[in-house]
């Protein structure tokens, strides 16, 4: 997405002109792998109970638990049966244009490295973890599925009427700080939240955050924050409803959002519907963990 700098304008060497590059699963190290379980154990104690069915069915049926990074070849045998989705490894974050493409075409690029053993708790650029066990789940999911694709063509279409900036605030207050509403109470299925065991916790049980439904166009007036917890959350009915909501034309909302000022991301409208009004303690505070 694009709220990092690239560091690449042009796919670098080694890579394909839409900047996939061979996962070479082979070649991570035992301490690599051993980087992936030590994650994974610490989000198992955490998501059942938090995380959605969607994400822990997804889980199940990728076999994505233990065993060190996964072979993504192993993990597109079943992805593709499924959804029709596939995983592809590329070196980083990669430019919009290329990323939505991948989307459109129901591929989902993946950063091949994997963080430090020291950085378990937090790091910027999304890596082999956040990426695959993160967000990969979801894309068994038929109707998120269809919802990752129509995003990227929807981001196609945002670049050329130069919207992307508001476009880009759905996708982070959904694919990866969503939460969902069901009848055993809240659930996480953003990937940014079930990929941190720390933010997996602060989401739902912090009194900080505020909780707020979601409203298509409010969210996308909503500006956030790349670095730290999030101070609000935005709370769908449904996958369903998610879809549905984001399958009309566009076109009506950009003319309006044209016309109106950002939220700050404190803000709290009369027109919002409330799950919790937080204290924004954490933020007021400093923040940052
Ligand atoms: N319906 C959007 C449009 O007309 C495309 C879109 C779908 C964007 C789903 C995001 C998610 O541009
Ligand atoms: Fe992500």
């Amino acid at each position: 997405m694009g709220d990092f700098a690239h560091v690449f304008e042009t796919p670098p060497p080694g890579a394909a002109a839409d900047w996939t590059i061979p996962q070479n699963w082979e070649a991570y190290t035992e301490v690599e792998h051993q980087t992936w379980v030590s994650l994974y154990e610490r989000q198992m104690k955490v998501l059942p109970g938090r995380a959605c069915d969607a994400f822990m069915k997804g889980l199940d049926q990728l076999d994505l638990h233990g065993q060190g990074i996964p072979d993504f070849a192993r993990i597109n045998e079943a992805l593709e049966k499924l959804t029709g989705w596939t995983v592809v490894a590329v070196p980083g974050l990669v430019p919009d244009d290329v990323f939505f493409d991948h989307l459109a075409n129901r591929r989902f690029p993946a950063g091949q490295f994997i963080r430090l053993p020291d950085q378990l708790d937090y790091i910027q650029e999304p890596d082999v973890f956040h990426d695959v066990f993160g967000h990969v789940p979801m894309l068994c999911d038929p109707v998120f599925a269809d919802y990752m694709q129509a995003y990227g063509q929807g981001g196609a279409r945002a670049q050329s009427l130069g919207m992307l900036k508001n476009l880009a605030r759905l996708y982070w207050y959904t694919v990866e700080f969503g939460l969902m509403e069901t009848p055993e109470g809240l659930r996480i299925y953003g990937a940014g939240i079930v990929s941190s065991k720390t933010e997996s916790i602060f989401c739902l049980e912090d009194p900080s955050p505020n909780r707020l439904g979601f409203d298509l166009e409010r969210v996308m007036r909503t500006l956030y924050r790349i670095d730290d917890f999030q101070q609000v959350y935005f709370v769908i009915p449904s996958l369903e409803a998610l879809l549905e909501e984001t399958t009309r034309d566009f076109g009506g909302v950009y003319e309006r959002l044209k016309g109106t000022e950002d939220l700050p991301i404190e803000t709290v409208l009369p027109t919002d519907k409330v799950y919790t009004r937080g204290t924004q303690a954490y933020a007021a505070a400093g923040g940052r963990f």
